[in-house]
């Protein structure tokens, strides 16, 4: 197969960091990724894609590396993310436990889910040296033995509550909380892909009863996590669409369009067709007398972001998200 041709094993960071109405912070904390302290580059890098919600007060950066060189980027990212971020002073929609929020590690090519997890732990122990007060829990295969999801582990730390007591939450990995730095969740899993759908609606309700339909625990879609929320006067529906590699039903390429399968170096990993998401919730919006407005995807499909990755990468292009500004979101 084409996965380990390109040579060096890649994998990505979907950088979740509690901004995005401050420019220059997030432009810093990008440039943290390709360049050290001194100046110097780190090899073998890019930011691929830098996604800023206003109305969320939240970015997510695309950093893709090798597996030797992704932990020194993204702490090098989350080290200048600490610096300009005060988790104690956010605002925005979208729940958040932490000025960096999320760091998932996932595979790209040539590299297991295990390697994943060590990468994320490694980050996880490196950032409380260099950054203390912050504080992380671990998801996924960082989480040994139990390897819960990122789901589960907010759920049990209570990320959906309102006036949650950040600091009173035990973290896996630094002990001293800070207010300013909150919580951050730190693991490996199979690629996570974001995708929303806009109802031409200001029913927040509605908008949740149908998040609640196509979400995997209550019932939905494989793989699912889904969320309503009010965006520029409308409601979206912000997905979770996780790839995964137990494979239930039958999945049989072109002519099942339900799910889009891939392979990393022999393991085969699946998920729910973003149109598929989409067809279903037109379907639950029409009986309730809504229209959609559009479908958006958030950053890349798996496979194209191991591409795209592997482009970016062998031409030298570090800053490759500049090159996409106003084209993609
Ligand atoms: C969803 O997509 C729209 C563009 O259609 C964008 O403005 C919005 O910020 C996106 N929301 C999320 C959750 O990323
Ligand atoms: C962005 O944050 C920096 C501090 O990190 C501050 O100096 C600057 O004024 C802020 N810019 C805006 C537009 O708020
Ligand atoms: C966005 O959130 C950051 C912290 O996460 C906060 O410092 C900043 O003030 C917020 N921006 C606005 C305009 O509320």
């Amino acid at each position: 197969m084409t996965s380990c041709k390109f040579g060096k094993s890649l994998v990505a960071c979907l950088l979740n960091v509690s901004e995005a109405r401050n420019k220059s912070n997030i432009e810093r904390i990008a440039k943290a990724a390709l360049f050290n302290s001194c100046g110097q580059e780190h090899p073998d890098t890019s930011v691929l894609n830098v996604f800023s919600n206003y109305d969320y007060n939240r970015s997510v950066l695309t950093i893709v590396s090798t597996t030797e060189q992704i932990g020194t980027a993204v702490v090098s990212s989350c080290v200048e993310g600490f610096s300009c971020i005060d988790h104690s002073q956010h605002d925005g929609v979208h729940p958040c436990l932490g000025a960096i929020d999320l760091v998932p590690i996932y595979p790209l090519s040539g590299v297991t889910l295990e390697q994943c997890g060590q990468i994320a732990r490694g980050v996880a122990e490196e950032l409380v040296k260099q950054v203390p007060g912050s504080r992380m829990f671990l998801f996924g295969y960082a989480d040994v033995p139990e390897r819960r999801s990122l789901a589960d582990k907010r759920r049990s730390l209570g990320w959906f509550r309102q006036n949650l007591d950040v600091n009173a939450i035990k973290a896996d990995v630094g002990m001293i909380p800070s207010k300013n730095y909150g919580i951050t969740g730190v693991g490996a899993s199979p690629y996570v892909m974001n995708c929303n759908i806009t109802l031409d609606s200001q029913d927040l309700s509605s908008g949740k009863a149908i998040a609640a339909a196509i979400r995997e625990r209550t019932g939905g879609l494989k793989g699912v996590q889904a969320m309503a929320f009010p965006n520029k006067g409308l409601v979206e529906i912000a997905c979770n669409v996780e790839s995964f590699t137990d494979i239930t039903e039958g999945i049989s390429g072109e002519k099942d369009d339900k799910f889009v399968s891939y392979k990393i170096c022999g393991d085969t990993f699946s998920y729910i067709s973003p149109r598929h998401i989409e067809a279903k919730v037109q379907y639950l919006a029409a009986s309730r007398g809504i229209k959609t407005v559009g479908t958006a995807l958030v950053g890349f499909t798996p496979q194209k972001c191991r591409l795209t990755a592997e482009y970016a990468i062998s031409h030298g292009i570090n800053e490759f998200w500049k090159r996409r500004q106003g084209a993609f979101m």
